[in-house]
Order: C-alpha cells, then structure tokens, then sequence
C-alpha cells in the first residue's frame, strides 16, 4: 500500500503524518510506502516545522530529514491512497485530479478515526505548542485506523 500525507505547507501536519505512518509500518510489519507533501510552494525544500520535529521527538520519531515539496499529478498514479488534512487540502487535490479514478483516492484522514465525518485535522500553523501535542493526537489516532484497515485488506 502506497500512502500519500497532503496539507498546505508541507512543513507541519503531513510530516508528522508521514513520520507516523511510516513508523507504525515498520513496527507493525505492514508493506508499503508512505510520502507526504502539499500545495502552498512557499516552504519547498525547508524542514518541517521545528514545533513539527520537536512534538515528534517527544514520541520517539525523527522527521528532521523531511523536506518541503510541492504536490504532482504524478501522485494519482504512485499512490493507492491521498489523505487530507482539510477541506482546503481536498479542493486543492480535486483541481487538479484527472477523473473519478483520482479522486476515489483521496479522503480526508480524520474519515479513518470519524467515517464519513470529513473533519479536518486543524493547521497548527499559527498555534503554539500545545496545537503540535492535538495534531499529533488526531494523527496517531487516524494512523492507528489505517494500519488496521491496511491489515484488514490484507487477509481478506
Ligand atoms: P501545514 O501547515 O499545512 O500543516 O504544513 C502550514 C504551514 C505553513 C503555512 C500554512 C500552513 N504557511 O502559510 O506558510
């Protein structure tokens, strides 16, 4: 399963998802890849967020190597599945999606914890740290969801 994170900034809230994502993988043996990136081209090449880095050093992750980049059409064909932080994220993903095939790709993250809820995970942006420590919760929650659907789909 090849898994795509998306938010505005690519520095704060798809990051952090990926690093999560990518850990519960490996931890839990589950196949696949997972990438993040975003829409806003202001923080290409940066590193995340240093409130980003610092909430996910509290958990035992390191996503200092992450760099900011920019979403390509080309993701509708590497990845199974797109996640959005917000509604902003998925108009942003719907502009520039193909078909029907693209976008039955892509839902918001939070449908994994809440389905059909379309509830974003909030842009921490300008929060302090204590948004950091919320957007973690929500993604660690969602993640969990994911694994185990990934696994779900694999022993069906
Ligand atoms: P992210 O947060 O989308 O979670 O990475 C943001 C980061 C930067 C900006 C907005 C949101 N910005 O406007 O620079």
């Amino acid at each position: 399963m090849k898994i795509l994170m998306v938010c505005l900034g690519n520095i704060c809230r798809s990051p952090l998802a990926e690093g999560i994502m990518r850990k519960k993988m490996a931890d839990s043996h589950v196949p696949g890849e997972v990438d993040s990136c975003g829409f806003e081209p202001f923080h290409a090449g940066d590193t995340p967020d240093r409130r980003a880095i610092e909430v996910a050093r509290q958990h035992g992750i390191d996503i200092s190597d992450h760099r900011g980049k920019l979403f390509s059409i080309s993701y509708f064909d590497t990845f199974d599945r797109i996640f959005v932080m917000d509604s902003n994220n998925y108009r942003d993903v719907a502009s520039v999606a193909r078909n029907d095939a693209d976008m039955k790709k892509v839902d918001f993250i939070m449908n994994m914890t809440y389905p059909g809820s379309n509830q974003p995970v909030p842009d921490p942006y300008y929060g302090g740290q204590a948004d950091f420590s919320k957007t973690w919760e929500l993604l660690d929650a969602a993640t969990d969801k994911i694994i185990e659907s990934i696994r779900k789909k694999n022993h069906d």
